[in-house]
């Protein structure tokens, strides 16, 4: 059978790609969460139907996806003493995972990332644990999720912001700055195994540099949702981390699934690519937009201590667009839209 590994799978990312590829393939899926963050899929997960197989919680009724809650790095050790762990263990039948989709990390938002970035730190151990298991396993392909956080911060003041072209990371001249805090570093260090793992042991894999990712059901600590509760809400006065002057590329999560299935179909050198619109919006933008949806007009009050990242950050498309043709479906109105829509759903059905 084909099965696909996605780590991380209770998470945002990972909860769309899995129904995804639920939804669009035949193929058998081995989900792994800690939970940490991620939400247990009975809440998500539409054709819930659970069983137990030989200790595996399985999720649907045609028995294709499986769920192993716990921390990826434990799953790994246990390869590394067996590297047949999950067949022996639960007797599944398959000879090695077919695609890998890996999503486990300590994200959480400006707030972490700004907050306790010794704790994002360690993704540097959950990415080096997944690439050493990958290169002595080797899946047929592996995606890395890199971030536009990799990009150096010096690009990315208000003076100097530009347009972010994939080639400003470049290990090979070694022209390389430095990145956004200990989660862009742990990225740009991903990033790097990626291309050794590609280079020196043959792994089919690519990278991809997300710019600002939304969606409806993302957590409420990233802004996004955040500010579409606020003005589902008619929040007045609204309030704004920083000046909201901060401006970011928006890119709607449908858009970022179907852009990794493009790359993975072509891309398998390790070699990051942007997935962005190309377009720079700011917060305060974005706060127009939503009360435009809510029909009224609040005054915007600023909170400068709460901490705000970059003063702007998008992606330059350029080497996209050309070699792929791909461009976003999904326009910032209609998934803003999307957005604000879920939120104001949520807040009736609370009432
Ligand atoms: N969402 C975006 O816009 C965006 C942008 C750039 C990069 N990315 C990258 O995509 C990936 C997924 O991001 P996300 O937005 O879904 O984050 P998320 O926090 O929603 O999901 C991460 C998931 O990993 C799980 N997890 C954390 N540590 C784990 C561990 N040790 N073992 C098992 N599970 C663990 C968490 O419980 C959570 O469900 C991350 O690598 C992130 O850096 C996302």
């Amino acid at each position: 059978m084909k099965i696909n590994l996605v780590t991380g799978a209770c998470g945002f990312v990972g909860r769309n790609m899995v129904k995804r590829l639920y939804n669009t393939t035949t193929d058998h899926i081995f989900m792994v969460d800690d939970l940490s963050i991620g939400i247990h899929p009975k809440e998500w997960f539409t054709n819930y139907h659970p069983s137990n197989y030989n200790g595996l919680e399985v999720l649907d009724p045609d028995k294709r996806v499986y769920f192993w809650k716990g921390d990826l790095r434990e799953l790994l050790f246990n390869f590394r003493e067996n590297p047949r762990y999950i067949q022996d263990t639960y007797k599944l039948d398959f000879d090695k995972f077919s695609d890998v989709f890996h999503f486990a990390a300590i994200v959480g938002g400006r707030m972490k990332i700004d907050g306790d970035p010794i704790q994002v730190g360690l993704d540097l151990s959950i990415d080096a644990e997944l690439f050493y298991w990958a290169v002595r396993n080797m899946p047929d392909r592996l995606l890395y999720p890199s971030s536009s956080a990799a990009y150096p911060v010096d690009l990315q003041t208000e003076d100097t912001a530009l347009a972010l072209k994939e080639e400003y990371i470049d290990f090979d001249s070694l022209r390389i700055g430095v990145p956004d805090m200990t989660y862009g570093w742990s990225k740009l260090t991903g990033e790097f195994l990626a291309k050794i793992a590609a280079k020196h042991y043959g792994l089919k894999v690519v990278c991809i540099r997300p710019f600002s990712g939304y969606g409806e059901d993302q957590d409420l600590s990233y802004p996004v949702p955040a500010l579409a509760a606020r003005a589902a809400a008619k929040e007045d006065p609204f309030v704004v981390w920083g000046t909201g002057k901060q401006a970011r590329d928006f890119i709607h999560i449908d858009d970022i699934i179907d852009f990794i299935f493009v790359l993975m179909d072509n891309v398998q050198d390790g070699s990051g690519w942007n997935i962005g619109s190309g377009k720079l919006t700011s917060f305060l933008e974005i706060i127009d937009l939503f009360s435009k949806f809510a029909g009224y007009k609040p005054t915007i009050k600023p909170l400068t201590d709460k901490p705000m990242g970059v003063h702007s950050r998008y992606a330059d498309m350029t080497k996209v667009f050309s070699t792929f043709d791909w461009r976003p479906k999904i326009s910032l109105e209609e998934g803003m839209y999307r957005v604000y829509k879920a939120q104001l759903d949520k807040l009736n059905q609370n009432k």
